[in-house]
């Protein structure tokens, strides 16, 4: 696929096939992603791909804990105030999307539904988990964040779907625990992947963006 076909075709996928996604193709797409540039080349990423029942188990104690209100304790913390622009896009992407599913405001079970499918990796039969090590700053983040893209773009050309999910990673220690991480590693994302359920009306949700002329500014006179 085309680089650029590929960019205008990823999107979040959130609802996916049961069909698991090969050892091979897994290998091929870290294999290729590992090319992302790193600061100084420091390539800080580990990773753990989780498949089978070892997802499965996950998915459903990491949704429990949530619909159970259990305070999450992230590695890194999470964002809770946004400036308002982003505040809007942000509120706007969670209206838009519960109204492709035609949930409404005060559907308390859907909504619930909602997000015990999305601690269960909105049904991916993989998931893959990005740390680094806990000495690491800001910058490793933002590396994991370019590596982030680079799988997302592959699976695509694999005819595969991605969502990335900080919720993956909003109780690492039931993480650690499941998947055998060390201590000495933060979990900075983690991404499910699969098949895409293209008849799910979660994935007939396609986000929007800014103009050009909203977030550019040229600097060449
Ligand atoms: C760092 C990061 C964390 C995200 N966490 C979640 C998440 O927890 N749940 C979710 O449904 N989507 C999550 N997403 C997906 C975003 O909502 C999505 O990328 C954004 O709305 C743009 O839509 P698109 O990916 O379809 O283009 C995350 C994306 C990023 C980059």
């Amino acid at each position: 696929m085309d680089l650029k076909d590929a960019i205008k075709k990823r999107q979040s996928i959130r609802a996916f096939k049961p069909d698991p996604v090969t050892r091979d193709i897994l290998s091929g797409i870290i294999e290729d992603a590992l090319l992302a540039p790193s600061w100084g080349n420091t390539q800080p990423w580990e990773f753990t791909i989780a498949g089978g029942d070892a997802v499965k188990r996950l998915g459903e104690e990491l949704s429990d804990k949530n619909m159970n209100k259990i305070p999450d304790n992230p590695d890194l913390e999470m964002p809770e105030k946004w400036p308002d622009l982003c505040m809007g896009r942000y509120r706007n992407v969670g209206k838009e999307l519960f109204e492709t599913l035609s949930i409404g405001r005060g559907d308390k079970k859907k909504r619930d539904q909602h997000y015990e499918n999305m601690f269960n990796f909105f049904g991916a039969p993989n998931a893959i988990y990005i740390y680094i090590d806990k000495e690491l700053g800001v910058y490793s983040v933002l590396d994991v964040g370019i590596i982030s893209h680079s799988i997302s773009l592959l699976a695509t050309d694999y005819g595969l779907g991605t969502c990335i999910l900080a919720a993956a990673v909003r109780y690492p220690d039931i993480v650690r625990a499941h998947l055998n991480i060390p201590q000495s590693k933060n979990l900075v994302i983690g991404i499910a992947i699969g098949y895409p359920d293209w008849d799910s009306p979660y994935n007939q949700y396609k986000s929007k963006r800014e103009d050009l002329d909203t977030l550019v500014r040229w600097a060449d006179g």
